[in-house]
Parts: structure tokens; sequence; C-alpha cells
């Protein structure tokens, strides 16, 4: 089988490596892919994620048999439905129902109408109505999201009224996130452990896969800026049983239902970013995609052929299907580039050892190859480096000995991967 990824990060890494492990799959197209991704598919680094007819043109005249798609843009610009149109297979969301993510305020009035838990909130498109709003005596801290995708920046916790009405011209008036912001979520401060539940779901069925958790902030003991994600680890101790059970009940079958109210139901990779608050567990946010770097822990502990999975989605059968887990854990370092999130050196040369062990995979995420074939840095985050475990405290401990053996130049990362998880499990 020929398949085609689009996009190029740590996540489409993860992807193909996993797809790549189904003996019929004989080549597998990055739309654009990376520098380390070249090493396992065929790079078009020619075609953006965001080229939707480039990616069409590209998967007829290519044969492509499945093709996957896994960035934000592209699944909101419509690649999923234009691929349809052309014939192909794939997973992914239609555009309609990647409005899950790529507009808060629909997602929000979802939650609403269908009595989904999340935060209480007001929506708001002119910045007068927005700041009479946060003058009239509400609690801070609070939260303002942009309605639309803003590379995950979008979302601002002002602690003060001044910190707020800043927000709000920003957003609004600046325009710092462009047309995302023509619209405003204002919403309740939620407080509680945080958990991303990645979830196959075919529309109908769901498969919750391995939960996990992510570390936002730039720095040690949660300080700095917001990042893409600077480390995971699955799965997430805070998600208990109990916990997935009433997610299940009250957030996932609901979800499902809903978008198929709507008209537009969901097929493909389904992100719940949980909070679990002391009135039981709320949606923060949905994605509508696999989450980066989630993914470079959940799909190693995913024991099920990913394609066949990837497959059921397409074809609606996925409650046919019984998709296994491994009981082990994995946690993922990522390595940065001095500097990021703010401005950073490029083009810095990369040594990955070869003899890291069997539990260890190094999943590249802001690399480019140069004409002689070096790998060089061309990103913020450059590298993900996930070890599997029979425990939490196993895979920390290797992953972090890998880390340490990789390098290049303003090489970054967090020492605390993990800490919080470890405490909640181990006390
Ligand atoms: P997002 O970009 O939607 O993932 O939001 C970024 C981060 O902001 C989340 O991971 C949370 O830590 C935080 N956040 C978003 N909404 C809320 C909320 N209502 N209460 C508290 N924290 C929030
Ligand atoms: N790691 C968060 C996300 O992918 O949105």
């Amino acid at each position: 089988m020929k398949l085609l990824v689009v996009g190029g990060g740590g996540r489409e890494h993860a992807i193909i490596k996993k797809l790549k492990e189904n003996p019929r799959v004989e080549t597998v197209y990055a739309l654009p892919g990376n520098g380390g991704i070249a090493r396992d598919a065929v790079c078009v680094p020619e075609i953006g994620a965001r080229d939707i007819e480039k990616i069409v043109d590209f998967a007829k005249s290519h044969s492509i048999d499945f093709a996957v798609v896994a960035p934000d843009d592209p699944l909101a610009l419509g690649c999923v439905d234009r691929l349809h149109e052309a014939g192909v297979p794939c997973f992914g969301p239609d555009a309609k129902a990647a409005r899950i993510e790529a507009s808060k305020v629909f997602s929000k009035n979802l939650m609403k109408k269908y009595g989904i838990p999340t935060a209480r909130y007001e929506v708001f498109d002119d910045p007068a109505r927005a700041l009479a709003y946060l003058r009239s005596g509400v609690s801070f801290p609070i939260v303002v999201k942009a309605d639309g995708l803003a590379l995950g920046k979008g979302v601002l916790i002002p602690q003060s009224l001044e910190e707020a009405e800043a927000a709000v011209r920003s957003i609004m008036e600046d325009k710092a996130f462009g047309d995302s912001g023509n619209q405003i979520v204002v919403e309740e401060f939620l407080t509680g452990p945080e958990v991303s539940v990645l979830a196959f779901t075919d529309g109908r069925s769901i498969a919750p896969m391995a939960s996990s958790m992510d570390h936002k902030r730039a720095g040690d003991g949660d300080t700095g800026l917001n990042t893409g994600g600077m480390g995971t680890i699955a799965p997430n101790p805070c998600y208990t049983p109990e916990v997935a059970a009433e997610c299940m009940e009250k957030i996932f079958l609901p979800t499902l239902a809903a978008m198929r109210a709507e008209g537009c139901p969901f097929k493909g990779c389904l992100y719940f970013g949980l909070m679990i608050t002391p009135a039981g567990p709320k949606v923060i946010e949905y994605n509508c995609r696999f989450g980066d770097p989630e993914t470079q822990v959940v799909l190693p502990l995913l024991k099920t052929d990913l394609l066949t999975v990837m497959r059921a989605v397409e074809n609606e059968t996925l409650g046919d299907l019984q998709v296994e887990w491994s009981d082990g854990a994995a946690a993922c370092v990522i390595l940065a580039s001095g500097g990021y999130p703010g401005s950073y050196p490029k083009g810095k040369e990369i040594t990955v050892p070869a003899d890291l062990p069997a539990n260890v995979t190094v999943y590249h995420a802001g690399d480019k190859l140069t004409a002689d074939g070096k790998l060089v840095t061309s990103g913020g985050r450059v590298l993900g480096v996930t070890a599997v475990g029979e425990t939490l405290r196993n895979a920390l401990r290797d992953a972090y000995a890998a880390a340490e053996r990789v390098e290049f130049e303003g090489r970054y990362m967090r020492h605390d991967i993990g800490k919080r998880a470890l405490r909640a499990l181990e006390g």
C-alpha cells in the first residue's frame, strides 16, 4: 500500500513510524515531512500542509491508497473533503467537523446546547461589550480565548482587570491572531489537574487512547512562556478508571452524539483537553487531531495495527475492532532550540547517537537535511526523545538518559517532565 501523511512535525513522525509497522505498507509519502522523517518516508518539501490542491493532485497522481491528514490547518481548510471528492480514502474529520477545534464559539455553544461539562462563558464580537462585561464585577483570573486557530497561543489568562482589558484589545483590536480574534470567548477559570485524552472515533463508536499529560510552559516548575509542549507522559495517573468512566458517560459519548445531531459527525482522532475539577471532569478544549507531543507517547503504547484502526474509522466499523494498549508507560522529552518559544537560531548540526537502546525512539520535529546530507535544526521544537518502560519512572529515566546524548548547539530541555505525575503515582 502507498500511504500519504500530511504534516511535518514530531507527531507526523510518530504516526509514520507506527504505520510502517504494518508489512503491507510499501511507501509512505510525507507532505512536507522534515529532515528526520526523510529516513522513514519519501518527503516532498515543496508541498506544504496548507497546499490543499497540490496535496490532492499528488494523491491522485501517486495512486495513494490511504491518506492521513494530521495538522489542524489542512483539516479546517477541508483537505479531507477534497481528498474524499477525489476518491482517496483518508483519516481525519471533514471541515464541518473540524470546527470543533477551529471555532471555540462553535465548540462552546455545542457543549452548552448538549449539556457537556465545561467552563461557564460569554461570547463577544464587539470589544466594547467585552470590556463592559469585564468591568461588571467578574472575578479574576479569567480566561480570554480567540475564536479561531492561533498556533496554540490564542488563550490568555489575565490576572486583573487591566490585564484583561489589554488581552481584549490585543486580540480584537490589534488582531494579534488575525481574523481568529474577530470573536472571543471569555470564560470562568477552572482549576485541577489537566489530562489529554485522544480518541479514535468513526462518529458513533469511540476507542479512547492511553491518556497523557502535556507540559506546556517553557521552564521547569511550569514557569515561563507557553509553548507547543515541552514533554509528555502516558498514561496520566490523574485519569483513574472512575474518571475515565465519568468522561465516557458525560463527555465522550455526548460529544459524538452532539456532532451527529448537528449534522457533522466527527471521524478521526478527537482530542479532549480535560480538567479534573473539584466538580468533576470538564472540557477545556477540543482538538480535531492528534496532539503534539502527546502522539509521541500515546502511539508507542498502541498494540493494534494503526492502519487497521484508521481504516476502521474511515469505513465506520470501529465498533467491530478491539483496540489494544500496552500496560506500560511512555515519556517524551522535547529538545528545543535555545530561545524558543521566542526567537532562536537555526541551522545547528544535530548528532543523534546510533546506539540508543531499543526502547528509545527519537521523533524529528524541527529539522532538515542540508544539500550535503547533514541534519540541522530548522525549528523551535527540534526533537522528541521518547522511551517506553514498564513503569513511568523507568520510561522517564531512559528518555532523559537518551536526551542527554543527543546534541546540537543551544539545545534546551525541561528537566522535570513527569515529576508531577510521579508524585501523583508514588506520593
Ligand atoms: P488551549 O490553547 O485551549 O489548550 O489552552 C491552553 C491552556 O490554557 C490549557 O492547557 C489550560 O492550562 C489553560 N486554560 C484554558 N482554559 C482554561 C480555563 N477555563 N481555566 C483554566 N485554565 C484554562
Ligand atoms: N499539545 C497540545 C496540542 O497538540 O494541542
